[in-house]
């Protein structure tokens, strides 16, 4: 399974040491939580900081969108170095329209979906996705609980991956840590993405040999 680190809960004022250690611990990509106050109560940082991340690493950057009406915003985010972007299904009427555009600005394109919201709603755009982001908290904020029904989510959004579209990568995000890593990897989820059990006051590296021990507790790699 891969990793994917969100900065959001990562000491802002040292950025750029947090990324680098969470590269030499080995993670997979680097997640950037993308908010505007509106979509979700709360407010972080736009394309500027993702330009600056571009500059200290070259891990993939895989931005997440929680902005209403995205498409207005995807040029600026692939200029900024984004490598996939994903919007939210919830945030647009023109879902199809902002997966299209990311395409063709050359970016692998997500769609992500809110706890609440069905299933179904990945099957129109599926055959078009890179990656399907299942929320397992409300977004909005880091070091939130994982909603236990995410996992059987996760098993139906997996097998419906594997019928429409097998090379599509399944992504969960939200309350991943020792405890609940080992039952999204079984559930099907691909990246794992980790905000709190990551970053918080202990060394990246050390948090990330855990979180991968307690993976292989669960047959997982
Ligand atoms: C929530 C964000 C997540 C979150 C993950 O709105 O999309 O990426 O920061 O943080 P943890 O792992 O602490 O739940
Ligand atoms: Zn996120």
């Amino acid at each position: 399974m891969r990793f994917a680190p969100s900065i959001l809960t990562a000491d802002l004022s040292r950025l750029k040491e947090a990324i680098e250690e969470a590269e030499a611990a080995g993670v997979d990509w680097i997640h950037l939580d993308v908010m505007d106050g509106i979509f979700v109560p709360n407010l972080t940082f736009g394309p500027i900081l993702v330009e600056a991340v571009r500059r200290v690493t070259a891990l993939p950057l895989d931005v997440h969108l929680m902005i209403v009406n995205p498409e207005r915003y995807l040029e600026d985010f692939a200029q900024a170095g984004a490598d996939i972007i994903t919007v939210h299904f919830e945030a647009t009427p023109h879902a199809h329209r902002a997966v299209q555009r990311v395409k063709e600005l050359g970016k692998k394109a997500g769609l992500a979906i809110n706890p609440a919201t069905p299933l179904a709603a990945f099957e129109a755009l599926l055959p078009e996705l890179d990656l399907a982001l299942l929320m397992s908290v409300n977004p909005g904020f880091g070091g939130q609980r994982y909603i236990p029904q995410s996992t059987e989510r996760l098993r139906r959004l997996k097998a419906m991956r594997d019928a429409l579209n097998p090379g599509c990568l399944l992504e969960v995000d939200g309350g991943i840590n020792r405890s609940t890593v080992g039952e999204v990897y079984l559930a099907g989820a691909d990246v794992a993405v980790a905000g709190s059990a990551l970053f918080n006051d202990r060394p990246v590296g050390e948090n990330l040999r855990e979180l991968k021990a307690a993976l292989y507790a669960f047959g997982g790699g």
